[in-house]
């Protein structure tokens, strides 16, 4: 079996993340919307100046980082989860028996390295610290121990002290179990930096062991045990190894084995909560997660100055993202439905109110809400850049029967309002039939560019990046059709059928 080797050795490391000086290379793991694997890595490209590789599992992207650079990682925002990786293993040969193959996983536990990974985890929680000062003191939820009425600085101190107390070395042979076995950088250390715990901490305070939990992503028909085989026996050997306590639900460490047919990946969780909820907090029966919308946006290229509509705006996911990560771009929101229109319009104030908190001097974003029907904008012809939109998939929202009425009248309203020869299009949905019936009769004004397939909840979507022909509106067979009347309304859908 091949291993991908962690960078260099790294030199010591104090407990805070103001001794970033003595960085070292490290291996980190992202969950993106599968489909975006690409898009994630030009981002990481960009802001971080790594190169990415993009997992066999669907879904997973790597990069290599200093320690340095721990704080910007957070900040990509075309990732849902992050990870610091222990190991990995390209190409792991699986041995013929379930039992076999669970006692290697037993044995694995005190094999790996765990040594830096553990420091990038220490270092992530100062990092984490950091943020939710900024953010007003914040505890994540199930992490707190202090009293209920605690203020925010208090609370993220006590959190401070408890992480500087936990035990994160392995037992040694002296505290009676039994020694590390193999090739293990941990025999005679603590992970890097964590030593110091038994001088820094004050007299009298006792080590609190290590909450965690294992949990295993697996896929690939060609194995012989479950998930929940390879979590327990895995997880009973970590647990061993450094005499942490298990605990499923208020763990301190996360620690990942994902195993994609032959390759498989131990890593260390930085992120308890997706970072895809970043923007939202009234949620709608079907909002985008920002990362998704955030690769629908980077697929259009906003430009400066550009006229950016989702006219079917739902919560506003997409159009939020667009004017916190574009924000020389102009922005119109809308749906036909009043409780869409509302949940856009908390959001957006919500947005406002946080940067008000902290102080921002940053003008409003640039975005107005309205409520309309997509089939009659009111809007100029060839005023628009960019459309882009997640359209009723007919499931939860919609009916596939509407579909057929709503997805061509869509098309043809689009095209009248983008601009020819330059005006693009990012649509989403999963009612692929339709959806493609109805762009075949678009030819004159629509040109397929591109189609990305993601998985949406387990379901099979496309992503369409459409250009605008140069052909002028009105002057194309695709649009003799009547304009609609004013009691048609198959293309309207409501929220909670
Ligand atoms: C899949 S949802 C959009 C979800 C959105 N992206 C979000 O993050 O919340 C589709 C939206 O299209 C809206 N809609 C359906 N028909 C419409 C029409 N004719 N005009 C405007 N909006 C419409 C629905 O009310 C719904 O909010």
């Amino acid at each position: 079996m091949s291993a991908i080797q962690e960078g260099s050795e790294p030199q010591r490391l104090g407990n805070s993340a103001e001794q970033l000086s003595h960085a070292f290379i490290v291996t980190i793991g992202a969950t993106v919307p599968t489909g975006f694997e690409q898009t994630a890595a030009e981002e990481v490209n960009e802001k971080i100046g790594a190169d990415v590789r993009i997992g066999k599992d669907r879904g997973r992207i790597y990069f290599e980082i200093t320690t340095e650079d721990l704080p910007r990682v957070h900040l990509l925002k075309s990732v849902d989860n992050l990870f610091v990786v222990v190991e990995h293993y390209t190409n792991y040969e699986f041995k013929d028996t379930k039992e076999e193959t669970l006692e290697d996983f037993q044995n694995l536990a005190s094999k790996l390295s765990w040594k830096n990974p553990l420091e990038v985890w220490r270092l992530n929680n100062d990092v984490k610290k950091k943020r939710w000062r900024r953010k007003g003191g914040n505890v994540p939820k199930g992490k707190a121990s202090g009293a209920s009425g605690d203020s925010g600085k208090d609370q993220v101190e006590a959190v401070a002290k408890e992480m500087e107390s936990l035990r994160l070395e392995p037992v040694s042979p002296a505290d009676g179990s039994r020694e590390p076995e193999g090739d293990t950088a941990l025999d005679n250390e603590a992970p890097g930096g964590l030593d110091q715990d038994a001088e820094g901490r004050e007299e009298g305070a006792a080590d609190l062991p290590v909450k965690f939990r294992v949990t295993c992503n697996r896929a690939g028909d060609k194995h012989n045990f479950t998930s929940n085989d390879a979590a327990r026996d895995f997880g009973g050997a970590v647990q061993d190894f450094f005499q942490w306590k298990a605990d499923m639900t208020k763990f301190d460490i996360e620690v990942l084995l994902n195993i994609h047919d032959s390759e498989v990946v131990i890593g260390i969780a930085l992120t308890e909560e997706s970072l895809h909820r970043r923007n939202i907090t009234h949620f709608g029966p079907t909002t985008l997660r920002s990362t998704l919308a955030y690769g629908m946006l980077r697929l259009c290229k906003p430009q400066v100055s550009d006229v950016i509509i989702d006219p079917m705006c739902g919560t506003g996911a997409i159009p939020l993202e667009g004017a916190m990560e574009w924000q020389q771009s102009f922005y119109l929101a809308g749906d036909n439905n009043d409780m869409a229109v509302s949940r856009t319009v908390n959001n957006i104030g919500h947005i406002h109110k946080k940067r008000q908190i902290k102080g921002s001097t940053a003008w409003g974003l640039s975005i107005d809400t309205l409520q309309w029907d997509l089939c009659r904008l009111p809007m100029r012809t060839s005023s628009a850049d960019i459309i882009i939109t997640d359209m009723p998939f007919g499931k939860r929202m919609g009916s596939r029967k509407k579909n057929w009425d709503l997805y061509p009248a869509c098309l043809r309203e689009m095209a009248r309002v983008s601009r020819p020869g330059t005006g693009k299009a990012v649509l989403l949905t999963q009612d692929k039939k339709c959806f493609t019936k109805a762009l075949s009769r678009m030819g004159g004004l629509w040109r397929k560019a591109l189609t990305v397939w993601v998985n949406i909840g387990g379901l099979h979507a496309g992503v369409y990046l459409l250009k605008r022909t140069g052909a002028i509106f009105g002057e194309t067979p695709e649009d003799v059709r009547e304009p609609r009347g004013a009691n048609d309304t198959a293309g309207a859908t409501k929220e909670h059928e």
